[in-house]
């Protein structure tokens, strides 16, 4: 049986009114059938309060990456991302991508020297997973433009995780939409 480390990242701002947590849920529960030994690692975005990052932060950051301070608080979600076996987004469609609670996330996660590094051929992924699952739901049809999971199929391709796959329910408010209307 193989002992497996999935990473939740959860976006679903709505908590547990979310649909996408729903679909999340279901999941997980795939995961564990499939994998039961795993642990699951949850990063709640909803009641996290992640801060931007700016000047400050950035110049911080640098400094501790210059030092190889790779036990620093600052580089935690960087290292969670980079050991994690299985990573899965769950975040719904706003705004033709995702909530900013996730781009935020992200602006802590991909810390250089735990995430990626740089060569003179580009990035090259430190990230251990094997694959990143993206799940959403929209209100409306998705089709064609699901920029939401087309960034983080760039993200896991420069974190070095091979596979992407992404799940979607489209179409969840068109009913409640024309009862209203
Ligand atoms: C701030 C915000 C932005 C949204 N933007 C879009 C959009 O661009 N396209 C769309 O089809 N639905 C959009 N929706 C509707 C959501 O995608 C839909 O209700 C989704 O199922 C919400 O997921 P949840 O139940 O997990 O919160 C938006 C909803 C919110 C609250």
């Amino acid at each position: 049986m193989t002992m497996r480390k999935l990473l939740f990242v959860n976006a679903c701002m709505r908590g547990e009114e979310s649909r996408t947590l729903k679909i999340c849920k279901t999941f997980l529960e795939a995961y564990r059938r499939k994998y039961p030994d795993s642990t699951v690692e949850e990063v709640n975005l909803s009641t996290m309060e992640l801060k931007p990052y700016d000047a400050q932060m950035l110049a911080e950051r640098e400094r501790l990456t210059r030092e190889e301070a790779w036990d620093n608080e600052i580089f935690a979600l960087a290292r969670q991302f980079a050991e994690a076996d299985d990573i899965v987004v769950g975040a719904p469609y706003w705004d033709l991508s995702f909530p900013s609670k996730l781009k935020i996330y992200v602006e802590h996660m991909m810390a250089g020297g735990i995430a990626f590094y740089y060569t003179e051929e580009g990035p090259k992924g430190l990230a251990k997973a094997q694959t990143m699952y993206y799940l959403t739901t929209g209100g409306g049809f998705i089709e064609g433009q699901n920029f939401g999971a087309e960034y983080f199929r760039g993200i896991a391709k420069m974190c070095g995780i091979a596979q992407f796959k992404e799940a979607r329910a489209e179409g969840l408010d068109i009913i409640a939409w024309m009862w209203t209307h």
